[in-house]
């Protein structure tokens, strides 16, 4: 008999119901430091009741409450131990949505990997991320924590991701079980309003929301976390459709459901279920199998049996479930062996400090540079340093920090002070990041920003580090309009009016839009949160020891009533057309973003040629091959992506304006010319058909080389996918 057989065959209903339940000790145990296991918690742990927790940290603390369940419950299965380990643990990569402009896969898994490591070295099993959900609206805080507007880099995202949590055998101490989540659809909250129902067609949630998910399941992902919201009336929480039918049904997954923090109960607040007792049966029905936090399933699923709502043996299939992942883990054989002090990580704290440094610089994203007036010279005047995020070590990491060590992150102020040998840096607050709420603080605002005019003043040329404060981006952090905050604005005019050459440096989790600013100031460099070696990243770039690579993940916006704003739009049947009043158009702003996706400068000059394919036609099952000339026609040696995107003219359905189909970040020193060749097979040309099933329609295609998905400044050739020729 297997063990989880053999388990099962002992397990009282308590027990059972206890296997599925998940509590937390507290998000405090985070932002605080560790603190003891709370007593109820061990008592529960002792009798069986709690089979997973979440948010507490520490080795000590996890391997006690460990102890107890492997040494003093009676039937002593190994506890899992959660948490949001999102872009590192003490060591902090750029948030997701930064990293993503990178458009570096290894990059990508690297950072996983060393997050993965030092959270296992604490004891922690199992991170809720990745986060794949697609975001087209910056209202939306959780923009932050995804991969951006498309569903192809969605995919590869959720790989390396993936790849780099649980590296290749989930079993090993090294290993961090991964959630992909929130499934799905989160990102297409109604009017980017956080929690809010969702409403989009079935085709949508299949082309852009879903495919994510199905690389991350592809990928061997252990874990789900479905969504707080509901789909045009199903909550994602309780639906056996999504949940069961679809992701393991159709594609196979074998790992378990985490509910989010409360959803289970949440079912009744919905409006599908009348009380706790529903709730725990709907979700129990629907595939659901651990109840993060909520009382539905400790409360709820004893009377559900008894109501006959559920049955026992639907129990036991899910108790199964939840034991299989912990002995995939190897739990049972190793409960203690994550953080063995014994068997050392691969990567030592210098290996993972370089990692998230070339990570921070290959995200920021360069949108101007007029005049060239970056990289600044290594000699010179002073440079003024000016701006509430100059300083401010939390405000370098951003949101989903982990422990993020305080204490080791490079702000801005030391890493210029660092790469600015030969030059004075001379440094103001400027304003403060938020908005102040009384006359003692408006009154400090003007005496700061008077002060760093007077500053800048003195000096050659002014950096303006400005953003958006990490506390108003992520959950719960919905922004009618995202841009500055506080007197930011003022103080940035104010600057600007002075005639100084200006750089900005933008620190946010979403597009902020700032048209005027961007428009006006020579500079813009956006660097997300960066990370624990933020300043340090950022002050290499601006001073030129690297060049910018990063490539927007996500249009940006010109104007709040654009949004969504994306290039995978359909096209409509009056296109716009200048000056013809009825085609497509907003009479008061453009249609297209003011920076496009893919958009970002370098100090090299790459220039690309039109694409050649193999063969002009070509049957589904030979595919065909596009090579493309990228040269850098520069004095400087720089990295930048190109992305390959196809059209398909004429379908069944109408198909959006571009599919990007590949992207690739390559390196060219000054002068270098390379060819790039993208290999396309059926699968590329696949679409859902009417009835939503994959199918091939020959025809032409158009694909397109560009840097971005400006459609004016690709390259494009057409080719023709042949029918097959009819079975004899
Ligand atoms: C709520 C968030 O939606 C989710 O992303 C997170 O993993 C859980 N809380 C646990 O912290």
């Amino acid at each position: 008999m297997s063990r989880i057989t053999e388990l099962l065959a002992t397990m009282t209903l308590e027990e059972k119901i206890g296997q599925l339940v998940m509590v937390s000790l507290g998000a405090e145990t985070i932002v605080t430091g560790p603190r003891a296991a709370e007593e109820p918690t061990v008592e529960d742990v002792r009798s069986g009741r709690v089979g997973s927790v979440l948010n507490l940290v520490g080795r000590d603390r996890i391997h006690a409450l460990q102890r107890v369940a492997v040494e003093e419950s009676r039937l002593k299965i190994p506890l899992l131990f959660g948490l949001d380990v999102v872009h590192g643990y003490f060591t902090n990569a750029p948030v997701p949505l930064g990293e993503t402009a990178a458009f570096r896969p290894d990059l990508w898994e690297k950072t996983a990997r060393l997050a993965a490591e030092e959270a296992c070295d604490d004891g922690i099993h199992l991170t809720f991320a990745p986060m794949l959900d697609c975001a087209r609206d910056p209202r939306w805080g959780r923009i932050v924590e995804g991969p951006g507007e498309d569903p192809t880099v969605g995919r590869a995202f959720a790989a390396a991701k993936v790849r780099g949590f649980q590296g290749a055998d989930p079993a090993s101490p090294w290993s961090l079980a991964a959630t992909a989540k929130h499934f799905a659809a989160y990102g297409a909250c109604t009017a980017g309003r956080d929690y809010a129902s969702v409403e989009i067609s079935e085709r949508t949630l299949h082309e852009v929301y879903l495919p994510a998910f199905e690389a991350a399941v592809k990928a061997g992902c252990l874990a789900i976390m479905p969504a707080f919201v509901d789909i045009a009336g199903r909550p994602m929480s309780g639906d056996h459709g999504f949940l069961t039918d679809l992701v393991r049904g159709r594609w196979g997954f074998e790992g378990i459901y985490v509910s989010d923090y409360d959803a289970v109960g949440e079912l009744v607040a919905h409006g599908v279920a009348a009380d706790m007792v529903e709730a725990a049966a709907i979700a129990l029905k629907a595939g659901m199998d651990l109840d993060m936090e909520s009382r539905a399933y400790p409360d709820g699923l004893k009377p559900a049996l008894e109501r006959g709502l559920i049955s026992i043996d639907l129990i036991d299939e899910t108790v199964a479930r939840v034991l299989r992942v912990k002995e995939r883990l190897g739990l049972f054989e190793a409960p203690f062996g994550r953080g063995d002090p014994a068997r050392p990580a691969a990567s030592t704290r210098a290996e993972r400090r370089a990692v998230v440094r070339e990570a921070a610089a290959a995200s920021a994203v360069l949108l101007t540079n007029r005049g060239r007036v970056l990289p600044l010279a290594p000699e010179g005047g002073p440079i003024a340093l000016i701006g509430p995020f100059v300083d401010d070590t939390a405000q370098m990491i951003g949101p989903w920090s982990g422990l993020g060590d305080q204490d080791e992150i490079v702000t801005l102020t030391a890493g210029f002070a660092a790469a600015f040998p030969g030059r004075e840096v001379r440094v103001a607050e400027g304003c403060a990041a938020d908005h102040a709420e009384d006359d003692a603080g408006a009154a400090c605002d003007a005496m700061l920003i008077a002060e760093a005019e007077a500053l800048a003043t003195t000096c050659d040329v002014v950096v303006l580090a400005l953003g958006e404060p990490s506390e108003l981006s992520g959950e719960a952090a919905s922004r009618a309009r995202p841009g500055l905050t506080g007197r930011q604005a003022e103080l940035a005019a104010r600057i600007l009016a002075l005639g100084k050459p200006c750089v900005v440096v933008m620190t946010c989790g979403r597009p902020l839009i700032e048209t005027e600013l961007l428009k006006k100031a020579d500079a813009t460099l956006v660097v997300w949160y960066p990370g624990s070696e933020g300043g340090r990243a950022v002050a290499d770039l601006v001073a030129g020891a690297v060049s910018p690579s990063g490539s927007l993940p996500v249009s940006w916006p010109l104007d709040v009533g654009q949004i969504p704003v994306f290039f995978g739009e359909r096209p409509s049947g009056r296109p716009f057309v200048l000056g013809e009043h009825f085609t497509t158009q907003y009479l008061d702003v453009p249609n297209t973003p003011l920076f496009p996706f893919g958009h970002g400068l370098s100090y090299a000059d790459f220039g690309l040629e039109a694409p050649r394919p193999s063969s002009p036609a070509f049957r589904a099952g030979e595919g065909v091959v596009v090579t493309t000339r990228v040269t850098n026609r520069g004095a400087r040696a720089g990295a930048t992506t190109v992305f390959l995107f196809s059209r398909d003219v004429v379908a069944s359905t109408a198909r959006p304006l571009l599919e990007l189909k590949r992207f690739e970040t390559i390196e060219l020193a000054a002068g270098e010319t390379r060819d790039l060749a993208f290999t396309l097979t059926a699968a590329d040309f696949v679409l859902l058909g009417p009835d939503l099933e994959p199918r091939l329609e020959p025809g032409r295609f158009d694909l397109s080389v560009g840097f971005s998905a400006d459609r004016a400044s690709l390259k494009t050739v057409s080719v023709e996918l042949l029918a097959e020729p009819a079975v004899a």
